[in-house]
């Protein structure tokens, strides 16, 4: 059965990009029933290039995990296995093998080591400023998550191909198929989520709706859209809307189609904030009541994150004695 394998990195609150970017996405593989085992995991020691407090990063980690399982109540462990990253150590022994088949200067061309490297030329400054070796290096653990397991699939951005360079330099250096090789799943068909400026929603451009609002504030959050002031009777485009886009990223066609019609027809802003707001309420309020109660129960999510980690590290077991073997240091 198929291996799909997919990181998650706990450097914010969960927000409604990361329900319809990734989560959502992901609950709909996960209904096709028995064709493959998904394997998500909180990339921990990813964010720890960013998150330098303590507390935030407990707290991140904690938020992911629950909010991911809220959306996934009922779970299938024969399908599912969801993990944290730290508690599989054997990624980080595989990092140190794979590091020593990485050219430096192909880790030059990784995205995140280029993005930082832009940001400083452009400030005229140091090029290594504020370019840590996890930074550097944040491909290579990358890689070592996802053959680890022997993932068939990784559903990731066409950026982030980085694994399979690596993976074949060892399988050449040593004959034969040290380490599986996966496919990456480019889907073109995840819409980006605007955010409430009509940007990319991003927690740096400060522009998300967070998951999990009290309903209140939901409703805050959804008014706070900036709109014109077109008069209510005045008929409107849908498509240049980013309420109504929100909206329809969320609601069935038919509820969509209909509201379209009442944009066409004339909406006061203040009513099409209202339907958005209800739209999102009626989607949330059940996980938003299953995160509150996990969040409330640590012990329950560490018990969950345990039996994950317990099967994470079968998979990973005889992918690392079949590494430990290739390279002459078996046990
Ligand atoms: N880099 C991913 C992110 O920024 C997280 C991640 C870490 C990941 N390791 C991975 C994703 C392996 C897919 C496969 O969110």
């Amino acid at each position: 059965v198929p291996r799909i394998l997919t990181g998650i990195k706990p450097t914010g609150s969960p927000h409604l990009g990361n329900y319809l970017g990734m989560i959502r996405p992901a609950l709909a593989a996960s209904a096709t029933p028995g064709d493959h085992v998904s394997l998500y995991f909180i990339a921990d020691y990813h964010a720890l290039t960013s998150v330098h407090d303590r507390a935030r990063m407990a707290q991140l980690v904690k938020e992911v995990a629950a909010t991911w399982l809220a959306f996934f109540p009922n779970f299938d462990p024969a399908r599912v296995v969801f993990y944290r990253q730290s508690d599989v150590p054997e990624t980080f022994e595989l990092a140190w093998i794979l590091a020593c088949f990485t050219s430096k200067g192909w880790m030059n061309k990784a995205h995140a080591y280029k993005a930082q490297l832009a940001v400083n030329e452009a400030a005229r400054t140091d090029p290594d400023a504020g370019i840590d070796c996890g930074l550097y290096m944040y491909p290579v653990l990358m890689a070592a998550d996802i053959l680890l397991l022997d993932s068939d699939g990784v559903p990731v951005g066409k950026d982030q191909v980085q694994h399979s360079d690596i993976a074949q330099r060892i399988n050449h250096t040593y004959g034969g198929e040290v380490l599986h090789l996966p496919e990456a799943l480019v889907d073109d068909a995840v819409a980006i989520v605007p955010g409430l400026d009509g940007r990319k929603m991003s927690k740096s451009y400060d522009n998300t709706i967070p998951l999990f609002l009290s309903a209140s504030q939901l409703r805050k959050k959804i008014n706070s859209i900036p709109t014109d002031s077109t008069p209510p009777e005045a008929p409107k485009d849908p498509a240049t809307s980013l309420i109504f886009t929100l909206y329809k990223m969320i609601a069935p066609p038919e509820e969509t189609a209909a509201l379209a019609d009442r944009y066409r027809a004339g909406i006061g802003w203040g009513a099409a904030k209202a339907e958005l707001a209800n739209m999102l309420e009626a989607h949330l309020a059940a996980p938003r009541a299953r995160y509150e109660e996990l969040m409330a129960n640590p012990d329950r999510l560490d018990e969950i994150l345990a039996r994950g980690a317990e099967r994470a590290r079968a998979l990973a077991k005889p992918v690392m004695e079949r590494v430990r073997r290739a390279i002459g240091i078996a046990r």
